[in-house]
């Protein structure tokens, strides 16, 4: 299983915060944005990881990513995706890298209570994404569920959502994802939405969702960063992260301060 980090986008609505950085690199407490997908991945046991990044904040990147988990024997690709067109060319990006494995692409400004270690693990086929109640769905990507939770339809954001369970971005798919990706054609908003990708799939009674119900911040806005940012500091999740996680921080960390003092 290999994963997948969309870093990528715009980050208009957090301006001027993302005038010069990007959103994923934004202080969420105690550190910048993308620790806490990286977590999420780490702690499933995927060790060979794409981010997909804007070309404005490549570097910015990999100055703060490009060797920090090399001894660790954690793997980061990057590329560059040349304008946000949408979630799911991810995996058109992605098709060198994951060479026909299966994925878990984790949204970059997404971050989460629950552990998905077990979903990611016990994955075999098909696709498996997640759902989680929310007091606005139009958001999100919206999963309508009938009796005993069967999947009656998926739509992106939509005006009027039948319900209220909007699709975080954890996504795990099969190789086939590639295939069907490279295949979509934008949506009104020119986009390739990650929510057709998942229709092929529901389409093919290959879906599994998942309802989650612990905490969880797309920190796509001002409000939903800085409630991000106190929720981490509150459930001390910083301390929660992998140990590799917290090891690699602290040596990024001593090895800057060396420099820092031998340029002074
Ligand atoms: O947060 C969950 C929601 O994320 C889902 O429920 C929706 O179905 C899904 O479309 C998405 O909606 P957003 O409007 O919140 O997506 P956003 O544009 O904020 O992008 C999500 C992340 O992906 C963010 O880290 C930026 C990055 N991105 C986005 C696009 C459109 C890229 O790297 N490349 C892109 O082309």
């Amino acid at each position: 299983m290999k994963g997948i980090i969309l870093a990528g986008g715009t980050g208009t609505r957090l301006l001027p915060l993302t005038a010069i950085t990007s959103k994923q690199l934004l202080p969420v407490y105690d550190r910048p944005m993308i620790f806490y997908p990286l977590d999420t991945l780490i702690k499933a046991g995927i060790r060979d990881i794409l981010i997909i990044v804007s070309p404005e904040h490549s570097g910015n990147f990999l100055n703060l990513l490009g060797s920090m988990f090399q001894k660790f024997g954690v793997n980061l690709s990057f590329v560059v995706q040349k304008s946000p067109r949408g979630l799911a060319e991810a995996y058109v990006l992605a098709e060198d890298f994951l060479d026909g494995q299966p994925s878990v692409l984790v949204l970059g400004d997404n971050l989460f209570e629950d552990d998905f270690t077990e979903a990611i693990q016990s994955f075999k086929q098909g696709g498996r994404i997640f759902a989680k109640q929310v007091p606005d769905p139009q958001r999100f990507g919206v999963v309508e569920f009938g009796s005993d939770y069967k999947v009656l339809s998926i739509e992106e954001k939509p005006e009027q959502p039948k319900g209220t369970f909007a699709i975080p971005g954890v996504y795990i798919f099969d190789s086939e994802a590639v295939k069907v990706a490279k295949s979509l054609i934008p949506s009104a908003r020119g986009e390739l939405e990650i929510t057709d990708l998942q229709k092929y799939y529901l389409e093919k009674q290959t879906l599994d969702v998942r309802v989650i119900t612990g905490a969880w911040f797309d920190m796509g806005t001002h409000e939903s960063l800085f409630a991000a940012g106190s929720f981490a500091r509150e459930k001390e999740l910083g301390k929660q992260a992998h140990p590799m996680i917290n090891d690699a921080i602290a040596e990024f960390n001593a090895e800057f301060k060396k420099i820092v003092s031998l340029k002074k």
